[in-house]
């Protein structure tokens, strides 16, 4: 063979072995995974439907949230309103794993493949059903989001496997006293907890399964104050029960003579108490103290408290932590101001 044909010939040879490598190496793999026209892609993902596997699937593994779930108003199936888990959490099933040139197989489900989400957002996530629209139909709950929970993120007081569930609420009539034995063990307390409330905070009328929870927390000290403390430690749980009952028995009296009527409405209701503590400083659930009646001295050295964590409690220390001096008079002037009702 003449040379100058055998060079072109490994010329040729080398071309081709440039251009096969580089056709490998330049290639996306995912090339033919949508077939010969990425044209079609976008229509064959979107035909994947995410694959759902049930509440029941999720109750094996997850008895606490499926219990909670089960029981709460997101689980209304007589109604057609079910709020199923993988509505938050997202699609447990596997995603189909894609072959060189078709849709081969199932991958496995969560727990072993699928890594479910869990929400942090919630107030977007709750939003998306629950902010009052225009034409919404009624039947679905609505709230003004502003008005209702400012920034705070939704868990904060919704429990959100069991959203009618507020954190921190005990059932009605749970503390059952006697509030006729509580009267003796009251004239201890007369000193301080009657008017004018110069010396503690307003107890009379106010609601009974609080009082019991706040007199525990003095007498364990996770709620810090020494001279209740002392005042307290020698109580049983049945005497913490009647005393409790022999405040709550008593009509509510105003610390301060010149109620104001609650002015700066607009105030509290930015700061989310109302949601809680009621427009009229009724709280809305008998766990939650009653402000209506309180001394804004009292007021403000409570909310202090919360906010640099002498008392303690998880949402009044959410609420509070942001909150300036200012802002915590305006709220005791608000509060002490709508007196007993
Ligand atoms: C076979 C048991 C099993 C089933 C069924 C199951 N899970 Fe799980 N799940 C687990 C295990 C184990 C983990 C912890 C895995 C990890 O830490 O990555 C987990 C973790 C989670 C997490 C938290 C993830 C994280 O990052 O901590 C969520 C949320 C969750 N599962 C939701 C669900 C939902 C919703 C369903 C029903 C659609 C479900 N699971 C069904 C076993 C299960
Ligand atoms: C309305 C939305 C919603 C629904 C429905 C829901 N979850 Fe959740 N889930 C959440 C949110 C929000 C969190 C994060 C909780 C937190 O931050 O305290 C969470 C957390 C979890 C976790 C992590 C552990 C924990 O409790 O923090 C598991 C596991 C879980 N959910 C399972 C389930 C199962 C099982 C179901 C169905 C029976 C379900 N969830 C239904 C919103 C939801
Ligand atoms: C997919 C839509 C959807 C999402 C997301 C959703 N909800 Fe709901 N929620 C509903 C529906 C529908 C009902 C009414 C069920 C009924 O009436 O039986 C409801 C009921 C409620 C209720 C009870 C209202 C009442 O009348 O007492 C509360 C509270 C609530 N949801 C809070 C939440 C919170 C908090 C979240 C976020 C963690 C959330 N929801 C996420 C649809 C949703
Ligand atoms: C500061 C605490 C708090 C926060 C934050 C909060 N809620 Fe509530 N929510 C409550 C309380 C307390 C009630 C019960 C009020 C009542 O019984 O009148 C309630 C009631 C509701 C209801 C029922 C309303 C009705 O008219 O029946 C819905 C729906 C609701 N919340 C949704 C949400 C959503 C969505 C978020 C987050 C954007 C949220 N909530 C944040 C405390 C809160
Ligand atoms: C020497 C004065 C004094 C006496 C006597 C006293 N207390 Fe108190 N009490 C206080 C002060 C001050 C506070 C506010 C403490 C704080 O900020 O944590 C308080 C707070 C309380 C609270 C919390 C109220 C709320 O709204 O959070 C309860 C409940 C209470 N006392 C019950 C009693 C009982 C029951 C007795 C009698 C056995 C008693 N106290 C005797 C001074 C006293
Ligand atoms: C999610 C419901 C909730 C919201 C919203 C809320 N609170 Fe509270 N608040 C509570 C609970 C529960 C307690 C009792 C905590 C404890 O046991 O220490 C409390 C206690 C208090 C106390 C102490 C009362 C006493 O007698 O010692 C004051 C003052 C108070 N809140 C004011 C406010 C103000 C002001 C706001 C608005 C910035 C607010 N709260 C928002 C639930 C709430």
């Amino acid at each position: 063979m003449p040379k100058h044909i055998s060079r072109l010939l490994v010329l040729m040879v080398l071309f081709g072995a440039v251009a096969y490598g580089a056709k490998q190496y330049f290639t996306v793999s995912s090339y033919y995974a949508y077939g010969h026209y990425r044209g079609d892609s976008v229509a064959q993902m979107a035909s994947q439907k995410p694959k759902l596997m049930g509440t029941a699937y999720c109750a094996q593994c997850h008895v606490a949230q499926s219990t909670a779930w089960t029981g709460g108003v997101h689980n209304n199936p007589a109604q057609g309103k079910a709020v199923k888990c993988e509505v938050c959490h997202g699609p447990a099933g596997g995603r189909d794993a894609v072959g060189p040139f078709e849709i081969a197989s199932t991958g496995p489900t969560h727990p072993i493949n699928v890594k479910m989400l869990i929400p942090t957002d919630t107030a977007r996530l709750c939003t998306n059903c629950h902010e009052r629209i225009a034409g919404r139909p009624a039947q679905q709950p609505q709230i003004v989001i502003a008005d209702h929970a400012g920034t705070l993120q939704c868990t904060t007081c919704h429990d959100p496997h069991s959203p009618r569930t507020i954190a921190g609420s005990v059932v009605a009539g749970a503390v059952a006293g006697d509030a006729a034995a509580g009267q003796a063990m009251a004239a201890a307390c007369a000193a301080c907890h009657s008017a004018p409330y110069k010396m503690g905070p307003s107890l009379a009328g106010q609601n009974a399964a609080y009082l019991a929870d706040a007199i525990a927390a003095y007498k364990a000290g996770t709620r810090d104050n020494p001279v209740m403390r002392a005042m307290v430690q020698s109580l049983s749980d049945a005497n913490i029960r009647d005393v409790s009952a022999y405040f709550a028995a008593q009509a509510c009296r105003s610390a301060e003579s010149n109620e104001t009527g609650g002015t700066d409405k607009a105030v509290a209701t930015g700061a989310n108490c109302i949601v809680c503590h009621g427009t009229n400083g009724v709280a809305r659930q008998p766990a939650w103290p009653n402000l209506g009646g309180q001394s804004k001295d009292y007021l403000v050295s409570a909310l202090k408290s919360y906010r640099d964590g002498g008392h303690k409690n998880p949402q009044m220390s959410a609420i509070t932590k942001d909150l300036r001096d200012p802002d915590i008079a305006t709220l005791a002037t608000y509060f002490a101001g709508v007196g007993c009702k």
